[in-house]
């Protein structure tokens, strides 16, 4: 099976994504695309063979035209996923459902704890002594969609939003990967919004 992964940033998760297709050959990254012409994660792709795109939001008129062009993309490489990976764009409900059920992302916090932005000092301010990440399939609904595996990292005395951020950040790139394999090859499955199957244990 293939994936499209789509980026806006650094692309440690990506660089964990294609680590894993490389040792394991569980699935094959058919394209990247950034919607940052900058992106770091771009040159991490094309130093491993990997094909890139960048689509620039910025030259769109509205999210709705960015969308469709993004879906003709993808819908290019016929992937079987399509893999947020710091993709920092909020889709449209119709982008969303046209990949219904093959839309994943990671998330840096124990959903349904904490959604949006600057999860780990959300999590720091409500005192939480457990924190983590989750991978989700993508809803129209942001950071609410079926969750597919989560990691859990224990808050330590004296942590700051960037010391939970690097441990919340290396479980990260050991869940993403594996959530995307067994998604693929339906060790997972999804039916009416409820997860089941087992993940191996890491
Ligand atoms: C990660 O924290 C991820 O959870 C969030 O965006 C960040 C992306 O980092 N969705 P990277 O580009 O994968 O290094």
């Amino acid at each position: 099976p293939s994936i499209v992964a789509l980026i806006s940033g650094r692309g440690s998760n990506l660089a964990a994504i294609l680590d894993y297709a490389k040792h394991t050959g569980a699935y094959k990254t058919a394209a990247v695309i950034s919607n940052r012409p900058g992106a770091e994660g771009l040159k991490l792709a094309e130093s491993q063979g990997v094909h890139t795109e960048v689509l620039d939001h910025t030259v769109f008129a509205s999210r709705d035209e960015f969308d469709k062009a993004l879906k003709r993309r993808i819908d290019a490489h016929a992937p079987d996923l399509v893999v947020l990976a710091g993709f920092m764009r909020v889709l449209t409900p119709a982008f969303v459902k046209a990949f219904e059920g093959r839309l994943v992302n990671i998330h840096p916090s124990l959903l349904p704890s904490f959604p949006g932005l600057k999860t780990h000092q959300q999590a720091l301010e409500a005192g939480v002594r457990v924190h983590g990440a989750t991978v989700h399939l993508v809803t129209a609904e942001l950071d609410h969609g079926p969750i597919l595996d989560q990691a859990v990292v224990r808050v330590r005395e004296g942590d700051t939003a960037e010391t939970l951020a690097a441990r919340v950040l290396a479980l990260e790139h050991q869940i993403y990967p594996r959530a995307i394999a067994a998604l693929l090859h339906q060790t997972i499955r999804q039916t009416d919004g409820q997860v089941h199957g087992a993940l191996a244990a890491p």
